[in-house]
């Protein structure tokens, strides 16, 4: 046997990692964990404990504590205690507490990979180069930004006590992605980790005795889903931040809409692998290695769906069943291992079904050979292929070693299949043209797009999803602002209950078409009826009723139509066929908007006189004017919202693009019908979405000065829609629509727990005023940077470089 043929044959032996530091700590312990609650362990109140067992031989690690509703309860007081004192102190001080806790990761850096990996199933590869170096350059990065806060934001606050909630397959990155934020911009923290794997968050507590970290700031309460419940249901709690699957989250939504907390989520994802004909196919097998076989395949970004231009599908098959076959699956903890133990029996179980399923719909399941090991949870890294796009296995999160495979002919059908999905967190583009893959790119749905490159993560760059992948962002500038409220908001009155309800006056009518729109003639006891504006044309309602609008005193001002769900199913669709605005440049865009403005002013005396019958003069003056200046500030803004470059520690480049969210729907305020509704619906242009508007009801005849005004403007048709009506009507259509991608409802505080409530279906992304008075004159409140960060997402498209 030839040297060459001896080195392929040859047998790995084990090389396992020394897990006595590990089983010290454990010992140390007493192998049973109680909650680390202000700074000290306690014991749960109702003595409950579980096991986490290791998943690569199913043995028992250690009890831990099962968190109750009061365990919670002590936990939240605890925080809240700690709160004013960590927000009090200087940044600079605070920066040094984080600085302290990434030293303190790196310096026990093998106990956690060690740990990890014993409790998570990972290979130690894995944990000791990726999750723990990463744990530790988060609290690093965002040590830099608690020192630099006050400068950044000075007009910002914490949230004040933050619930987390993380899960198992990344559970000590995941707490450092949820706590470092936190901390850094002043916030104290419950955190709940996975039933599967709290022992890393556990030494994390640790760590923060370790740190000299006040007591109370950080708290960790381990159990199961009904803890992560009762921390989610606590009503002491300012803000939510999950990660995990999509129908928590939506279960989460639901418990969150009543009450005043934020929520970030960041859910799950079937995300595509994209490969055309003029990729490295050897580059992409083996990126194809760290999308889909990295961590088992439990990972939120994996890239499960591999899309392949039909010409080098069968090759590009060959290559991955070759490299499959070399992959080697084992003990996490030995260092020669590709793919380890998946979490527990019950997410093997959950795997088995649903390839079982994929091959019933039609798949061919092909497996490396692998030796199973005699005891734990392995899954052999699959290939699916022949998968039909419907099917479950192209669909649903798999959350485990499976790759799908489809093929494409055009970059418009690679896409159109892509975008395929409810989710939208990641995707990859490999092809060797830079041209092709940022075009494609561009026109993902995803939070994050890795060309020629897959699963790479920085702190500086922002982590999360479009559409039912969830909201908000982890990392960077962006992943910041959502533990930061606008110092003015969360001091704001309330406005009164029945803002929104239909003017006393109000009545159904039937269908009254007197036409002329324009006709003011103080003479007739009707001098006005408008339209629906739906696609750039003035419609008449499907119900054929009209509300009656009638000035303060009781005189009838006229009448506008009483939309209901059809209309509001037409409207969505001509903002859905309006994508020239979303296409068209920002340049392009901040044309229109002030050309609008200037209309706007030409016609500004005969608006105010109108709807000074409703708001009294010098209200109506001001809200005409101060309009025209507002729609000016969005012109100017319209090409100067940029994204930004990052330089991760990679050689690559980072472009973070703000985006367009897509179709918003919006309920605009009441109290000031004119400037209430540019105020929310022009930021939202500026960037590109399109609108289904619902104005106020006080004066809804505003609209028909709005879509003369937008029809001479230039503004294509469909980009902005006008469905006048109830808001008790309206809303609910709006926000269960599944074409609709944002919801913003500024109302009273009962619409806007029900615009949460609504909005679970397709988990839209939902902005209030959550019922408090905005002050619409002043520039300070209602326009700027607060605005336009809600009518965009961030997409981060990595870019590697170099030979
Ligand atoms: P899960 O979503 O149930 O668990 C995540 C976390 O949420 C855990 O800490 C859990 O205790 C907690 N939790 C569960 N129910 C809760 C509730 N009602 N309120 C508050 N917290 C609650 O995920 P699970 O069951 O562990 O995995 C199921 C599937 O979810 C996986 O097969 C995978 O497809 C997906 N998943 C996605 C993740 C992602 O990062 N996108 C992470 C984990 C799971």
């Amino acid at each position: 046997m030839s040297i060459a043929e001896k080195f392929v044959s040859m047998e790995y032996g084990p090389a396992l990692e020394d897990s006595k530091e590990a089983t010290v700590w454990l010992e140390r312990h007493g192998f049973r964990f109680q909650h680390f609650i202000g700074g000290q362990w306690r014991a749960p109140v109702a003595r409950e404990y579980f096991d986490t067992v290791d998943p690569s031989n199913g043995e028992k690690l250690a009890s831990v504590a099962q968190g109750s509703a009061a365990d919670i309860d002590v936990a939240v007081k605890a925080a809240r205690e700690a709160s004013s004192g960590w927000r009090a102190l200087t940044p600079h001080v605070r920066s040094r507490y984080l600085y302290a806790i990434a030293r303190q990761v790196q310096k026990h850096s093998r106990l956690l990979a060690v740990l990890e990996t014993m409790d998570n199933g990972k290979p130690i590869r894995e944990s000791r180069d990726i999750d723990i170096p990463l744990v530790a350059r988060h609290f690093y990065y965002h040590a830099g930004w608690a020192q630099l806060l006050n400068q950044e934001f000075p007009d910002y606050v914490p949230c004040g006590v933050v619930g987390q909630i993380i899960p198992w397959n990344f559970p000590l990155l995941m707490l450092a992605w949820k706590i470092a934020p936190a901390l850094a911009t002043g916030n104290t923290v419950v955190l709940k980790p996975a039933e599967f794997t709290p022992l890393t968050a556990l030494a994390f507590a640790g760590i923060c005795q370790e740190a000299g970290l006040p007591s109370g700031v950080v708290n960790i309460v381990t159990g199961d889903g009904a803890t992560g419940e009762a921390l989610v249901k606590n009503p002491d709690v300012d803000k939510i931040a999950f990660t995990g699957s999509t129908e928590v989250g939506r279960a989460i939504r639901g418990a969150t809409a009543s009450s005043h907390k934020r929520l970030s989520l960041e859910l799950g994802g079937k995300s595509p692998f994209i490969v055309f004909e003029d990729a490295d196919l050897d580059s992409t097998v083996e990126g194809l290695v760290d999308g889909i076989w990295f961590n088992q395949g439990q990972v939120c970004c994996a890239g499960s769906r591999l899309l392949m231009q039909e010409s080098i599908a069968e090759k590009l098959i060959g290559k991955i069943q070759d490299r499959m076959s070399t992959l080697r699956v084992g003990a996490p903890l030995d260092k020669a291992i590709d793919v380890g133990a998946i979490v527990s029996q019950v997410q093997l179980d959950r795997i088995r079904k649903l390839v079982d399923q994929g091959v019933a719909d039609g798949a061919s399941c092909w497996q490396a050979e692998f030796a199973q090991p005699a005891r734990g949870f392995y899954y052999p890294p699959t290939l699916l292929s022949n998968v039909h796009p419907t099917s479950i296995v192209a669909q649903q999160e798999i959350f485990g070693p499976v790759l799908a495979t489809m093929t494409f002919r055009t970059p418009a059908e690679a896409v159109e299949l892509a975008n395929n999905t409810v989710y939208g967190l990641a995707a990859c583009v490999w092809s060797e043209s830079i041209n092709v893959a940022l075009h494609v790119a561009a026109q993902l749905k995803a939070g994050v797009v890795w060309v020629n490159c897959t699963n790479l993560f920085d702190a500086s760059c922002g982590f999360g999803g479009y559409r039912e992948s969830g909201y908000g962002r982890e990392g960077g500038r962006e992943g910041l602002l959502e533990y930061l409220e606008p110092a003015w908001f969360k001091t704001a009155p309330t406005l009164p209950a029945d803002n929104t309800a239909p003017p006393a006056a109000a009545q159904l009518t039937g269908d009254v078409d007197s036409g002329d729109v324009d006709n003011v003639d103080g003479a007739k006891s009707i001098d006005r009826t408008v339209k629906l504006y739906i696609g750039g044309k003035q419609a008449r309602p499907d119900s054929g009723y009209s509300m009656e609008v009638r000035s303060p005193d009781g005189r009838l001002l006229g009448e506008a139509p009483l939309g209901n769900r059809k209309d509001i199913r037409n409207a969505v669709e001509a903002a859905r066929k309006a994508g020239s605005w979303t296409k068209a440049t920002a340049h392009n865009r901040a044309q229109v908007l002030y050309y609008c403005a200037e209309n706007l002013a030409q016609r500004q005396v005969e608006i105010a006189h109108r709807l000074a019958e409703v708001v009294g003069e010098k209200q109506a003056a001001d809200e005409v004017d101060l309009s025209i200046q507002r729609i000016f500030s969005y012109a100017a803004w319209a090409d100067k919202f940029d994204g930004a470059v990052h330089n991760p520690p990679f050689r690559n480049v980072a472009m973070a693009m703000k985006e367009a969210i897509g179709t918003v729907g919006m309920i605009c305020p009441h109290e000031m019908p004119f400037l209430g509704f540019v105020s929310l619906v022009m930021p939202a242009l500026a960037l590109g979405n399109t609108v289904i508007a619902v104005p106020s009801e006080a004066y809804p005849l505003i609209a028909g000065d709005l879509y003369q005004l937008f029809d001479t403007s230039d503004l294509p048709g469909g980009a902005v829609n006008i469905v006048t009506g109830y808001v008790s009507q309206l809303l609910k259509p709006l926000a269960e629509h599944d074409d609709i991608d944002a919801i913003w409802c500024f109302a009273d505080e009962a619409s806007a727990a029900s615009a949460k409530a609504m909005s679970i279906g397709n988990l839209k992304q939902v902005w209030t005023n959550e019922g408090r008075v905005i002050d619409w004159r002043n520039p300070k409140y209602a326009e700027g940077r607060w605005f336009l960060e809600h009518a965009s997402q961030v997409k981060n498209i990595w870019v590697p470089y170099g030979e």
